[in-house]
């Protein structure tokens, strides 16, 4: 039998002060990179999404410009994946720069990521770009996923 989805009402998203520590471990779930990470992560508003008070999901908003901003990293903890937590995540995003007045809201993932670019496709991103080769020119070691090589950069926008 499937097992029961979480609600959007069992989880407590917030954002991050400044000062509160960083949930790396779940942040290099999504991108493997500390040194990655850390150029856009201070820039970034980080939420955390808190489950009878354990933090199981994070995602980072990066301002690009005045109407757009970007989804730079998004997790769910390894043992809580599949059970709707990111969908959650995706749409408590979309809505937050639905409030900021923005008007686009972009995610970028690698070609290898075929279950990623099914979830965002799924609930309302459409490609419109592709960095190629960025990801053989930004990380030190190659990635491999799904049984082929991540190269390049699939960037998905929803317009709000
Ligand atoms: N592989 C296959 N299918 C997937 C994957 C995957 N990696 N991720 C999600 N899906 C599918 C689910 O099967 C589900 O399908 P269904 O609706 O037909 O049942 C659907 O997408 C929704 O899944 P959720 O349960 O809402 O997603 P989840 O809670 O697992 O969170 C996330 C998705 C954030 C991608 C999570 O799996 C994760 O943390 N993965 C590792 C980190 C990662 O890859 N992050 C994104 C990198 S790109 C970036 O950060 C900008």
């Amino acid at each position: 039998m499937k097992e029961k989805p979480i609600a959007a009402n069992d989880l407590v998203i917030t954002a991050l002060e400044k000062t509160d520590a960083l949930p790396y471990d779940l942040l290099l779930i999504a991108d493997p990179s500390k040194h990655a990470i850390d150029k856009y992560i201070f820039d970034s508003i980080v939420y955390k999404a808190d489950l009878k008070g354990r933090t199981i999901g994070c995602y980072a908003l990066f301002g690009i410009d005045h109407e757009t901003v970007e989804i730079k990293n998004i997790a769910v903890d390894e043992s809580f994946q599949g059970k709707g937590i990111g969908t959650i995540l995706l749409n408590d995003a979309v809505e937050k720069a639905k409030l900021k007045g923005l008007k686009k809201i972009i995610i970028g993932t690698g070609n290898s990521s075929v279950g990623q670019l099914y979830l965002y496709q799924k609930v309302g991103f459409r490609i419109t770009g592709i960095e190629r080769d960025f990801f053989k020119e930004n990380y030190d070691e190659p990635i491999i996923e799904n049984g082929i090589e991540c190269r390049d950069m699939i960037v998905l926008t929803k317009e709000l």
